[in-house]
């Protein structure tokens, strides 16, 4: 691929909104902010454009893509036999980190559904992004806006590190306010299933389905890209008991960076040493932040202490656990 000049928008500045629009709908690969990570986007409706960004994040192109749309009603124009209980389902969780797995409709190009007979559908909660996807009537592909097997982004300049000179343009939109990627659910008439954990729980859908809410077989590779390595720092990554960490920090090595959130831990002192919010909200909305930073000084390994086991945690563990050398 021949390097390009990525250009850095302010997603604050009318003008750069506009180029961004403008450059998305001459089918170029501008990454964009959302809640959860910021997304490497193209016009959904253009195939070449979304052929660019398999080869943009060097991701095979079998892996479905998530299409991201500004309002309800636009399901109906890329999805087919939609369940009538998912209506219902939208006016609570969306704009919002819930992605929508449906049947696709035909005209549909294959490229974004890597060949399957399914679509995802998300509508983020990110305003600047809806009001440009609004003016310009555009609905956008996109992956999370990493290369492949790496670590999401969650502010420009992380995306910058992983795309620059591969992309035309990113637009800063400030750091994502969920930080981790949208839980995935399948959606049939008479079945509804989680394929990625993610800020939805289960907890939360399923008062709004008409079925008890199913989860994945662990790691189901039924789904391609949803593979078992993936979200990788550059440095090997172990989880670590909260005592371990203990121990360890009593003689920290310059070589290990630790990321830790417990209150006995938050109080000792490591130049490699960073604490994470003990609330999820707060631990999720800067874990990858925490990750990039640790991985940008060149470590041999990061140490993560083992986050706590509640159900809401479900999504960070599952993260973690990808991420971790096996
Ligand atoms: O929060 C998010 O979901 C972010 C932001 C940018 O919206 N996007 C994101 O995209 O995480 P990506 O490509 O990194 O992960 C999307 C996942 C993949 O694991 C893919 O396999 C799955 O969604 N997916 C997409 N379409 C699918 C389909 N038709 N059937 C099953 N899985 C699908
Ligand atoms: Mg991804």
């Amino acid at each position: 691929m021949q390097p390009m000049n990525t250009l850095l928008l302010d997603a604050r500045v009318p003008e750069d909104l506009q180029h961004a629009a403008s450059l998305l709908a001459a089918g170029q690969l501008v990454a964009v902010p959302t809640e959860t990570v910021y997304g490497l986007a193209a016009d959904a409706t253009n195939p070449q454009a979304v052929a660019a960004i398999f080869t943009a994040k060097g991701r095979p192109s079998s892996h479905p893509l998530i299409t991201h749309v500004s309002s309800i009603d636009e399901v109906s124009r890329w999805a087919q036999h939609v369940p009538a209980w998912v209506e219902g389902l939208l006016h609570v969780f969306w704009p919002g980190p819930l992605t929508l797995i449906l049947e696709k409709q035909p005209w549909v190009p294959e490229v974004i559904t890597g060949g399957l007979p399914s679509i995802g559908l998300r509508m983020p909660a990110h305003p600047v992004l809806l009001q440009m996807m609004r003016c310009a009537g555009l609905a956008l592909a996109a992956p999370s806006a990493n290369r492949y097997q790496k670590l999401s982004p969650t502010s420009a300049k992380q995306v910058m590190a992983g795309l620059g000179g591969r992309i035309a343009a990113v637009l800063d939109g400030g750091p994502c306010s969920v930080g981790t990627e949208s839980t995935i659910l399948m959606a049939k008439a008479d079945e509804a299933r989680i394929l990625r954990d993610g800020p939805v729980t289960a907890q939360q859908l399923q008062p709004h389905l008409p079925v008890e809410v199913k989860s994945f077989e662990a790691h189901s590779h039924a789904v391609p890209g949803n593979q078992k390595l993936h979200y990788q720092p550059e440095a090997k990554l172990f989880i670590k008991s909260t005592k371990d960490m203990l121990e360890a920090l009593r003689y920290p090595s310059a070589n290990i960076g630790y990321l830790v959130y417990s209150t006995p831990l938050a109080t000792l002192q490591s130049p490699t040493f960073l604490v994470l919010p003990s609330d999820h909200q707060g631990y999720r909305r800067n874990l990858y932040a925490s990750l990039h930073r640790l991985d940008q000084r060149r470590l041999q390994q990061i140490w993560v202490e083992s986050p706590p086991l509640s159900p809401d945690w479900l999504d960070i563990h599952d993260r973690l656990n990808r991420a971790a050398d096996k």
